[in-house]
């Protein structure tokens, strides 16, 4: 027992000293890219696994449409990626293999369909290493049901917390397991200030700040105090704590969530939430997500790559919208406002107000293929 004890407590040397490490590149200041000097911006494009190269497949559609004239001009370049599948990183031994990494790296940005995560076992998640070795910090989550007055977006912090140190947890063969927590407070103070630059940029004057820190006290109590700190200089925005037990409780409150704005939470927190807000304005497959970094930004679903769908055969009646709204995001976060507004208009109407027609994620309803033609007749009568 003494000796796995000195192991363990070897390995979580290294573990403090990476995360050190960390931290000082962290406190390193980066100036976000500007976008409108790079020419040709280059959207990288990766298809991943399960019903992943179909959602792409059928994006990739609206944006040749709505960017038509910057690809033939040549300003904005569309590049396939392919190599990021699971039998290919299984194959190598790496979540993300080296020569997908550099050639996702050429990139600007990114749109990525799921790619599946293996339980247990030793390969990390791809998403979790592209968001790492990209630095994506912020995973925004908007979810919004406008009958019932609701406009939420979730900042939800996505390098560090429950995930960073995910794969690197220690075990006592038959006797207990322990994963670690990672709070820094360069990384608290980033996803803060993009959740209020958020609030203040859209009129927003209410911040959640959603922890448990009254169990979780050092990396979440860090979490709240860091965050209370940063928005003292955003007297506007009213920033308040809330525990994640009763917030998901209070998500599905009709007396209350409405008053809800923004959230900034902790990654596992946000990863959770964020499904239950996501299901509550018509489920996963209708959510998009942007992960921004100051260098990088990957766009993509909230949801995973359905592998029951393929193995049920439904694949073909997979819902796009979750993708199509990432495809928005990305638009927006690219500058090109016409274009977004555009593809905004479009999926209000075939999503809210027309629903011509509607995809159930089996045979009743419509095929992915014949949701994208819609949405693209749409697209071409605005
Ligand atoms: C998400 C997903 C990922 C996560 C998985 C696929 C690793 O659930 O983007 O929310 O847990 O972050
Ligand atoms: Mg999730």
């Amino acid at each position: 027992m003494n000796e796995q004890i000195r192991l363990a407590v070897n390995h979580f040397e290294n573990l403090l000293r990476q995360q050190l490490e960390r931290v000082s590149r962290l406190e390193e200041t980066s100036q976000p890219i500007d976008y409108a000097t790079l020419s040709p911006l280059v959207i990288g494009v990766i298809g991943g696994d399960g019903i992943g190269p179909l959602l792409v497949k059928q994006t990739r559609r609206l944006l040749d449409f709505l960017l038509q004239d910057e690809l033939d001009e040549g300003s904005v370049l569309i590049r396939n990626i392919d190599g990021l599948t699971l039998a290919r990183r299984q194959k190598l031994g790496q979540a993300v293999p080296q020569d997908t990494l550099e050639a996702i790296k050429d990139c600007h940005v990114l749109l990525k369909g799921p790619t599946e995560t293996p339980k247990g076992g030793s390969l990390e998640s791809a998403n979790v290493t592209l968001r790492r070795e990209l630095d994506l910090y912020a995973n925004v989550r908007p979810v919004s049901l406008p009958q019932e007055g609701i406009d939420w977006t979730f900042f939800r912090e996505n390098t560090e917390g429950e995930y960073v140190l995910g794969s690197s947890g220690l075990e006592i063969d038959g006797k207990l397991a322990m994963d670690f927590k990672v709070t820094t407070d360069a990384g608290t103070r980033r996803i803060a200030r993009a959740a209020l630059e958020f609030a203040r940029k859209n009129g927003k004057t209410k911040l959640a700040i959603v922890t448990k820190a009254n169990i979780m006290k050092k990396t979440d109590g860090k979490f709240s105090r860091l965050v209370h700190e940063e928005a003292a200089a955003y007297p506007e925005i009213e920033a308040d704590d809330w525990y994640i037990d009763i917030m998901t409780a209070n998500l599905l409150n009709p007396a209350i969530r409405d008053s809800f704005q923004v959230f900034v939470l902790p990654n596992l927190y946000g990863d959770i939430l964020t499904d239950e807000a996501a299901q509550l304005q018509g489920g996963v497959g209708t959510a998009g997500s942007a992960n921004l970094g100051d260098r990088y930004a990957m766009f993509e679903a909230i949801h995973g790559s359905a592998p029951r769908m393929i193995e049920e055969g439904l694949a073909d009646y997979c819902n796009p919208s979750s993708l199509f709204r990432a495809a928005w995001m990305m638009l927006v976060h690219l500058g090109k406002q016409g274009a977004a507004d555009r593809l905004g208009r479009a999926l209000e109407i075939c999503l809210e107000s027309e629903k011509r027609l509607v995809v159930t994620g089996d045979r009743q309803g419509a095929r992915c293929d014949q949701f994208t033609d819609y949405v693209l007749e749409t697209l071409q009568q605005l």
